[in-house]
């Protein structure tokens, strides 16, 4: 039986997050953004001191955990503690992998992810969405880009923020854009995601050439 979520699975700086938030204000489906739900694992590991290669501790770290987004998704209380800002910072995203990596961690989060769903239609994106947490989605959608062009749209981001100056290097966002590629296909799910899109099995969106704009108006026509 399909479900009636939109799942949208791809790589980092794809334009995930953007359009999942405009096209879940759009629908009126409620946002969930599963990359944060890693994170703000990894960041309270990182405040607790607890070792992130200790998959057996931080497996028992979730059981200690409680995860709530409000705002529409736009923000995440962990422990009933605002972490949206926080779980940001490089040094939680470069460990975020160590979180992702552990089974028991994948486990407790899919079931979570799962129960989200199944309150309200849902506009959930992440790496596992299409093919582990909402496999019976009625709309599923790998989208991606370029490497290049994902490392541009990073560094113009950065520049509107005025962090121009911090991490603003062309070569750099491009060499971390592809590392992050490296772990992310490793898990498997993204990998099994991007066969499936090439396959015809799932929408294949490439954004390479298109405008936010009209890459969430894509994503409205496809639910529509
Ligand atoms: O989408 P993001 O960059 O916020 O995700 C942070 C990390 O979490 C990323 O390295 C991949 C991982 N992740 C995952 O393994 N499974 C998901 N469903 C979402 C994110």
């Amino acid at each position: 039986m399909q479900i009636p979520a939109l799942a949208i699975d791809g790589p980092a700086g794809s334009g995930k997050s953007t359009v999942a938030q405009a096209a879940a204000a759009r629908l009126r489906f409620t946002y969930i953004d599963t990359g944060a739900m890693y994170r703000a694992l990894a960041w309270k590991a990182l405040r607790l001191k607890i070792d992130l290669t200790d998959e057996a501790a931080l497996t028992a770290l979730t059981q200690k955990t409680t995860w709530q987004f409000v705002d529409n998704g736009a923000t995440l209380m962990l422990d009933g503690e605002n972490v949206s800002a926080a779980i940001r910072a490089p040094e939680v995203t470069n460990r975020t992998k160590f979180a992702a990596r552990a089974a028991g961690v994948r486990a407790h989060l899919v079931a979570l992810q799962r129960q989200m769903a199944a309150e309200r239609p849902a506009v959930m994106e992440g790496r596992d969405i299409t093919t582990v947490v909402l496999p019976a989605a009625r709309w599923r959608i790998f989208l991606t880009a370029a490497p290049e062009v994902r490392a541009r749209r990073r560094q113009e981001d950065w520049a509107r923020r005025g962090f121009g100056g911090v991490g603003g290097d062309y070569d750099e966002i491009l060499r971390d854009i592809l590392a992050r590629d490296e772990s992310d296909f490793s898990i498997g799910p993204l990998k099994d995601a991007l066969d499936l899109a090439q396959a015809g099995k799932i929408i294949l969106l490439d954004t390479s050439a298109m405008s936010p704009a009209a890459v969430i108006d894509r994503v409205i026509a496809i639910v529509e």
